[in-house]
């Protein structure tokens, strides 16, 4: 019988840790490298080495959280990939030592899957079948979750992930990394409507491209500002992040309506870093009322990188009867087998 489950993730720049006891989640730590700020971006070598630092005390301090001992671990769960390949590495490694060392079972998850069933830490849990768009800084995905095993791909991003234009289009405005947060806190006080930033439109039904809007984000720059950031006035920064946060929103949105029309399903949620995002949120509950539909989007803490998601998806991998040896590789980028694809018409 299953009763604790710990959960590890070190994908990227976080290292958590969680404990889930009876499917009541008792810690769920998360530590930022804040260092990568100064570089621009995630540096793959100091994450690795960060994460290895901090991988022990954290789970202690998980335990302690959770009032248990190394010995009350039943399962370990640790992120397998996608993800940077130093970083999981040391997870993924800490967790199946860990593994053979209790002699407890071990199951290595998909992150992408992790953040797919994190509505289910929420209280109202989501009912299958369910639309999911997963919305983060590595990937955007539209998706059919049937079932815990059966997973339909609807659409994806072309080239750049819905989370990474918003940090890209951070950058070019001096807001800092990771610029998802900045962006949405500038436009909280511009007028969405003052630039029209293009949509793009696809021959593809569902599939998602933010490059040329990151890049007519740029000739804007350049044209109006000659690409000089210091000369744009205050007003004129939350107006272009207002217009381009409603572009992205506006084109995440359209085929979430246009599988809504196209498929039965009972709930929609909305999952990964960017649906953090207020306005994405507020969208999202307009078209779940319209609709009919359950919405589940999870807490903050649940959208971001977290081990609670983790621990989640392996108790349910589990559950199903899956069993792993301790061979498990860290992989880089998304199994093409992970989700069947949808056959567009
Ligand atoms: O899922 P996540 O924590 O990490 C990955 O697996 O990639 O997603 C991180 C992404 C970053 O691109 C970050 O800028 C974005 O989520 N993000 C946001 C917001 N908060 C985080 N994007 C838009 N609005 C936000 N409030
Ligand atoms: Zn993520």
């Amino acid at each position: 019988m299953i009763k604790n489950v710990l959960g590890i993730e070190t994908s990227c720049d976080e290292t958590s840790v969680a404990i889930i006891s009876d499917g009541v989640l008792k810690s769920n730590l998360v530590s930022s490298q804040d260092f990568h700020n100064k570089y621009g971006g995630v540096v793959p070598e100091l994450s690795s080495r960060a994460h290895l630092q901090i991988m022990n005390p954290l789970v202690k301090s998980a335990l302690k959280e959770a009032g248990l001992e190394f010995k009350n671990i039943d399962l370990i769960c640790a992120t397998a990939g996608p993800g940077l390949i130093g970083a999981l590495l040391v997870g993924l490694t800490y967790a199946k030592g860990l593994a053979l060392s209790l002699n407890k079972p071990f199951v290595p998850v998909n992150h992408i899957e992790g953040h797919i069933f994190s509505g289910f830490l929420m209280k109202d849990k989501p009912e299958f079948p369910y639309l999911c768009l997963v919305v983060s800084g590595g990937h955007t995905l539209l998706l059919i979750v049937k079932n815990d095993l059966e997973i339909i791909k609807l659409g994806s991003t072309i080239d750049d992930a819905a989370g990474e234009a918003f940090d890209k289009v951070a950058k070019m405005l001096g807001l800092g990394y990771p610029g998802g947060k900045a962006i949405q806190e500038y436009a909280e006080n511009g007028d969405e409507n003052s630039i029209v930033f293009p949509i793009a439109q696809l021959k593809t039904e569902y599939d998602y491209s933010f490059s040329g809007l990151k890049t007519a984000v740029l000739r804007f720059l350049q044209k109006e500002y000659y690409q000089n950031i210091e000369s744009i006035p205050a007003n004129e920064l939350n107006n272009i992040a207002a217009s381009f946060q409603k572009a992205v929103v506006d084109a995440l949105i359209k085929n979430v309506k246009k599988a809504i029309s196209n498929f039965e399903f009972k709930s929609i949620s909305l999952v990964g870093g960017v649906a953090a995002n207020q306005k994405l949120r507020d969208e999202f509950k307009k078209i779940a009322e319209i609709n009919k539909l359950k919405l589940v989007i999870p807490d903050l803490q649940f959208c971001g990188d977290n081990a609670a998601m983790i621990a989640e998806r392996g108790f349910r991998i589990y559950q199903s009867g899956n069993r792993f040896e301790l061979n498990a590789n860290a992989y880089p980028s998304l199994p093409q087998d992970v989700f069947q694809e949808y056959s567009h018409r």
